[in-house]
């Protein structure tokens, strides 16, 4: 054997080495990541069998970002903490996917949305405290004063069990306790296969929710300058940008995310929606949050990203007007149903009598519409779906007292 045969030999063979290196390093790591061999196979069969009934959820999982990362089918679907086991088809699986199940990998984002009114104050107003423990209630009382010492909501008695859970239930499910002691739910926003950012980000995605007289956010948005830039402009922007690097070049326009969750510009993205918001602005009678000054500072910084201190101070003074002026008018309208209370004309069941529902609506949809609208860019909804309605109300409401009172009299 001569020395040009041994070289030969030594280049194919290390040759081959690394080739066999860079192709294992190749494969997924759905495949080689996995510690034993059924966790290899996990995917690979819930798909093959399952893509026959239901190819789009198979679908749906194959263009997630946990597709192409090598969680599995059964990373989700295994069995967590406080979770039971089903047998099905060779594998254990849970009985229903929780975050139990997402925060095994997501610890840092489970607590954020723990600490925020989307997780037990969105439960607890709907069905009152009963589903949480006294630490739990004590801890989230602190952080939203209000939130979770009060019974359930009247009307889910007054309209009956199938309304509320087809309803009320559905929306506020979002903080809803889980069997195995999570709360919550995280595929309302995320879907349960998709689970994109690019999703979490449209408007519609809150919008689900977020819609409808009492709470005009996704109308509000979609007339604002934001809504009819990012309807025209939405393909030009990369939705799709991981939350850790998101920039202004990725997002010029804002959507609700932007405003309330996202990390624009290195400002840290956050899963409670709370903690840039300085007003109560779905109370009777709007007050400040504890923390306001922190919480209007972290909301600026965002609107500083896009646009110079003289716009958005201007925003949030006008906003504070009409908080200011909505307070006084709903307090005007209180007075008059206090006044008729003592003299004992008022029903003590609520919603029984009209001039109930007319102060309903008085404060829970108009004044709550144009406060939202002042400081999200809503003109018309401060005005024709907020103070004419209020104003027209005020007048029935006091015709409605005057009536009572001429009845009483007879
Ligand atoms: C051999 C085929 C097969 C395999 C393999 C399989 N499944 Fe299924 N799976 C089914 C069928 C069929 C159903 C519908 C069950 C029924 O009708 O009760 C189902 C139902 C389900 C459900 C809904 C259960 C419910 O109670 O709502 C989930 C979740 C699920 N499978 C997940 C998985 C996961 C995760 C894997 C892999 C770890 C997997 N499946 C492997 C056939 C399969
Ligand atoms: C990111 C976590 C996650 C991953 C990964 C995941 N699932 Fe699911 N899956 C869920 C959640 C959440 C639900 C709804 C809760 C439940 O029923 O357990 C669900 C429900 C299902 C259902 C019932 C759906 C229906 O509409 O009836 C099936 C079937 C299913 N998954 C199969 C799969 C298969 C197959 C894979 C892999 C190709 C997979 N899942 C991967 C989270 C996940
Ligand atoms: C086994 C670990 C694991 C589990 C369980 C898991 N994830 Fe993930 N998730 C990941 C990894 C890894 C990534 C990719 C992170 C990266 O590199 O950007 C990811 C990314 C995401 C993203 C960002 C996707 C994007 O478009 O950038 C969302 C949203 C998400 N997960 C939601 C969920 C939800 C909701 C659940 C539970 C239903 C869940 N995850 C369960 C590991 C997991
Ligand atoms: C499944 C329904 C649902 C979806 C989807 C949803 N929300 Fe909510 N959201 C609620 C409910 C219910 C509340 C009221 C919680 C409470 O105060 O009781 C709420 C409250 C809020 C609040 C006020 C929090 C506070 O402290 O007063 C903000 C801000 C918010 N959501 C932003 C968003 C954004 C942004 C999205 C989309 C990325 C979104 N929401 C998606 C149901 C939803
Ligand atoms: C379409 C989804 C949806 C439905 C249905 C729904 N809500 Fe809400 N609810 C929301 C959202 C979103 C908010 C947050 C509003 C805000 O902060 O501006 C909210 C806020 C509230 C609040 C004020 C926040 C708080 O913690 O005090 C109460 C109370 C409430 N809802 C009770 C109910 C009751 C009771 C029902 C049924 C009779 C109901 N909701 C039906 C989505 C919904
Ligand atoms: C109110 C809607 C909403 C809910 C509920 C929600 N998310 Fe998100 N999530 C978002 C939005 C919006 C983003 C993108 C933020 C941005 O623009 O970067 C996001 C981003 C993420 C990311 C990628 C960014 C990161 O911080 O790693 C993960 C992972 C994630 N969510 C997991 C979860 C989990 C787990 C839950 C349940 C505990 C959950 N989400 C509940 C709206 C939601
Ligand atoms: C340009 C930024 C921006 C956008 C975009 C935006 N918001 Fe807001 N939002 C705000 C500001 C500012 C406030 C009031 C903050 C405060 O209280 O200090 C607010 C208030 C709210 C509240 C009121 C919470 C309460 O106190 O009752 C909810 C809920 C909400 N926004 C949801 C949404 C939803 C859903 C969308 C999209 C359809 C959206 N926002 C789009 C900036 C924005
Ligand atoms: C991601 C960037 C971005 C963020 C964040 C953002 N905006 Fe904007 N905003 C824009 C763009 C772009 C326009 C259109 C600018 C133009 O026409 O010069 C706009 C327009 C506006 C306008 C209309 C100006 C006019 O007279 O035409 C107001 C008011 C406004 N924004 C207020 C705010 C407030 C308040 C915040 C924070 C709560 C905020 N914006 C957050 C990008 C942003």
């Amino acid at each position: 054997m001569n020395f040009r045969a041994v070289f030969i030999a030594i280049v194919i063979g290390t040759a081959l080495i690394v080739s066999a290196f860079v192709i294992n390093s190749l494969r997924p790591a759905i495949v080689v990541g996995q510690p034993n061999v059924d966790l290899v196979k996990a995917s690979g069969k819930c798909a093959e069998c399952h893509r026959n009934n239901q190819y789009s959820i198979v679908h749906e999982y194959e263009m997630s970002k946990h597709a192409t990362k090598g969680v599995t089918c059964l990373d989700c679907h295994q069995v967590a903490t406080g979770q039971t086991g089903t047998n099905h088809n060779g594998f254990v699986i849970n009985s229903g996917v929780t975050p139990a199940n997402c925060k095994t990998c997501h610890a840092a984002v489970y607590d954020q949305f723990v600490r925020s009114r989307h997780a037990a104050p969105s439960w607890v107003a709907v069905v009152g405290n009963q589903d949480f423990s006294p630490e739990m209630i004590e801890q989230m009382e602190k952080l939203h004063p209000g939130s979770m010492k009060r019974p359930g909501h009247p009307l889910t008695k007054i309209e009956g069990e199938s309304a509320a859970k087809s309803g009320c239930i559905t929306c506020h499910a979002i903080g809803k306790p889980n069997a195995d002691g999570t709360i919550g739910n995280c595929t309302l926003c995320h879907t349960r296969h998709t689970s994109s950012v690019e999703l979490a980000r449209m408007p519609s995605t809150c919008g689900q929710c977020h819609l409808g007289p009492d709470h005009s956010q996704i109308e509000i948005y979609t007339q604002s300058k934001h809504g009819i830039i990012f309807a025209a402009q939405k393909d030009l922007l990369n939705l799709k940008a991981p939350s850790d690097s998101l920039t202004t070049k990725d997002m010029f326009i804002p959507t609700c995310a932007t405003c309330h969750m996202s990390g624009l510009n290195g400002s840290g993205v956050t899963h409670d929606p709370s903690e840039r918001l300085s007003y109560n602005l779905f109370a009777e009678v709007t007050t400040l949050r504890p923390n306001a000054d922190r919480a209007q500072d972290k909301m600026k910084h965002i609107c500083l990203q896009c646009h110079t201190p003289p716009l958005v101070d201007r925003i949030y003074k006008e906003g504070a007007a009409v908080v200011d002026a909505t307070n006084e008018k709903v307090l005007a309208a209180k007075s008059i149903m206090d006044a008729l209370k003592a003299e004992g004309l008022l029903s003590t069941n609520a919603f029984s009598m009209p001039i109930q529902f007319t102060y309903f609506d008085l404060w829970h949809y108009y004044g709550r519409t144009a406060k939202h609208a002042a400081f999200m860019g809503g003109a018309d909804y401060v005005q024709w779906h907020g103070n004419y309605p209020i104003l027209e109300q005020t007048v029935e409401l006091k015709e409605q007292a005057a009536q009572l009172r001429r009845e009483n009299a007879k």
